[in-house]
């Protein structure tokens, strides 16, 4: 990774357990509770925005708003300020997340694709516009884009809802530019995220896994590494600085 000139994180639910938010799948997961949610939800939401809005707001079901609540009040960990670490030293180029918990831009990573959206801002349907979710008013249901009159819904992309086409485009030139890609905390199971990897790798980069688990893509990738991520990226982080300077040292 120290050797590499061009380093892409892609990060998933793992990299946010450490701090209180329960993955998907595995032990203690959202779905492993509750099933995965149907395909058909975003077609549910489009066929009645405003009940979706209302379930969002208030939010009935016990492990949704658990799980609701541990969004809103989490704080980065110790994996998250590493990897911006490693982006402020040069050492990470662009990051992509499958997580809408808002936690890298806490932790101050800049370069930043998310995947899955944002849970704390809203997208109008229409003209992709998004604004942060303090902007707008909820009083009127569904709310309406302020620019075009869309319908806004929130900017977390949901089970059958196509990924908005900018985020896409740039988690997939970032795959093809990248000569190292670290895949950390995701079960890597979840379309169009998960092929990245491959995408990477078929264009010469080297791949690591951040894991403490075994994945799908454990298999092809280059190096694994078992640990939680809030353990090993800190670790990562002043190892690679030694390794630079050491480099650096001796050129
Ligand atoms: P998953 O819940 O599928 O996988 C979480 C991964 O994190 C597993 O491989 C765990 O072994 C690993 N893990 C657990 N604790 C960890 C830790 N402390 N450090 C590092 N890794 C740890 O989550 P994702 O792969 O992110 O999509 O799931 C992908 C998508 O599926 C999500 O974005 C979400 C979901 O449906 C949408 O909602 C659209």
């Amino acid at each position: 990774m120290v050797k590499a000139s061009y380093t892409v994180a892609l990060t998933g639910a793992g990299m946010s357990a450490e701090s209180g938010i329960p993955t998907f799948r595995g032990p203690g997961g959202l779905w492993t509770k509750k099933g995965e949610p149907d395909i058909r939800i975003y077609e549910t939401f489009l066929d009645d925005p405003k009940s979706w809005w209302g379930s969002r707001l208030w939010p009935t079901d016990p492990d949704t708003a658990a799980f609701s609540e541990a969004l809103e009040s989490a704080r980065p960990n110790p994996g998250h300020y590493a990897l911006a670490g490693l982006e402020s030293a040069g050492l990470i180029q662009y990051v992509v997340t499958q997580n809408v918990d808002n936690l890298h831009r806490v932790a101050a990573s800049v370069r930043l694709a998310e995947i899955h959206g944002n849970r704390f801002k809203l997208r109008c349907i229409n003209c992709v516009a998004r604004f942060e979710r303090d902007e707008v008013s909820t009083d009127k249901l569904p709310p309406r884009c302020p620019h075009c009159q869309g319908l806004l819904k929130g900017d977390g992309v949901m089970f059958g809802e196509p990924i908005p086409r900018d985020v896409l485009e740039t988690s997939t030139e970032q795959a093809l530019l990248c000569d190292c890609m670290l895949l950390i905390g995701t079960s890597a199971l979840v379309c169009p995220a998960a092929g990245l990897p491959a995408t990477a790798q078929r264009h010469g980069a080297f791949l690591i896994e951040i894991n403490p688990l075994e994945t799908a893509l454990s298999i092809i990738c280059d190096m694994v590494v078992r640990a939680p991520s809030g353990e090993a990226l800190p670790r990562l982080l002043d190892r690679a600085r030694a390794m630079r300077e050491d480099l650096a040292g001796g050129r």
